[in-house]
């Protein structure tokens, strides 16, 4: 059945209407397209009666949550920014595995959500959880952080009354949603981002260093093949490392290693980035951008200059499936 967006609004605002009542409601945002489409959705349903909350999480890309708070802000929506980096690190500290981590993300994440909904008095979350997150979590792909009941936690435990009002939709119906909403294009049209942030593009253990890197990484790579319009593009930082060279000699630059000037140079042990980047409708499947060689070396060379502990970048060329398109 093709889908209709006036009607899915206009249904979807008379349920929110309806279950909200006189009540309040908070809509935690990471500034993606799902969450940004729910702010909206809620704010056209019950006005000022919404507030949308951002959880600085200390995952975020640069500049991230001051741009966020700005965009809902412009559009007249009340907004909250909440700093919790300390706590989200102290969570993470020492934690290896993937799942661990999101787990650990995941229940700091509505610890502190659901102080922030005690305190504001409001009885409604509303979640941006889309039917791609519902689909891979059910499967047993990973566990995302906005599927409460398949992952059996109570919202009650949480102090929650939970709405999803885009759990039937895939992600072109959501830009979509937003595009019909008045949404500025820079929001419905922006790259996916996880929940769990950059921790997701940490391999081994989230801290605060290891999070700069990949956030400094992220943010060439995300400027560098902006032309190209992937549907995702990113850095991950590896757990492993590999050797490469530094010239101990002064106004030592990569660059001129490679053109062969001071032979005073030593091996070390760097860090390795990877570069994703793939096009997609819903993230369900995902192929490989084919990101001409001359920006490839544009990435490599600015990532090996800006950022000097890294001694080697890779492109990975791998679609989904087998792969997905995060690394954990
Ligand atoms: P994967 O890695 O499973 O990603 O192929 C599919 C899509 O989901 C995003 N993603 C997440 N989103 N919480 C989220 O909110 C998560 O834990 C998470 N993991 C992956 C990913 O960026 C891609 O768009």
């Amino acid at each position: 059945m093709e889908f209709n967006v006036n009607e899915f609004i206009e249904e979807k605002l008379k349920e929110i209407k309806s279950k909200i009542g006189n009540g309040s409601a908070i809509v935690a945002t990471s500034g993606g397209v799902d969450s940004s489409v729910c702010a909206v959705l809620t704010h056209k349903a019950i006005g000022d009666k919404t507030t949308v909350v951002f959880i600085d999480d200390g995952l975020m890309r640069k500049n991230e949550p001051q741009k966020v708070i700005n965009e809902f802000k412009k559009l007249g929506i009340k907004t909250q920014l909440i700093n919790a980096e300390k706590k989200f690190f102290e969570a993470l500290r020492g934690m290896e595995d993937p799942e661990i981590k999101r787990k650990a993300f995941r229940d700091t994440f509505y610890k502190t959500l659901g102080k922030v909904i005690k305190e504001d008095k409001a009885n409604w979350l509303i979640q941006g959880t889309i039917k791609a997150d519902i689909v891979e979590t059910k499967k047993g792909i990973k566990t995302q952080h906005n599927v409460l009941e398949q992952i059996g936690i109570n919202p009650v435990t949480f102090g929650l009354k939970i709405l999803e009002p885009l759990r039937e939709l895939y992600k072109p119906e959501v830009r979509l949603v937003g595009k019909t909403l008045g949404l500025p294009e820079k929001m419905y049209e922006r790259m996916p981002f996880p929940g769990p942030g950059l921790a997701t593009r940490v391999i081994g253990e989230v801290t605060p260093e290891r999070v700069e890197i990949v956030r400094k990484a992220t943010s060439i790579v995300e400027e560098e093949a902006k032309d190209l319009n992937p549907f995702q593009v990113f850095a991950v930082l590896l757990k492993d490392k590999a050797t490469g060279i530094v010239n101990v000699a002064r106004g030592f630059t990569p660059r001129n290693v490679a053109e062969g000037f001071s032979l005073r140079q030593k091996r070390v042990l760097g860090n390795i980035i990877v570069v994703r980047a793939v096009e997609s409708k819903d993230a369900i499947t995902a192929d490989v951008t084919k990101i001409p060689w001359n920006i490839l070396e544009k990435i490599q060379n600015r990532i090996t200059i800006e950022i000097p502990s890294i001694t080697k970048v890779l492109f990975d060329i791998t679609p989904k499936p087998p792969s997905t398109i995060e690394y954990i």
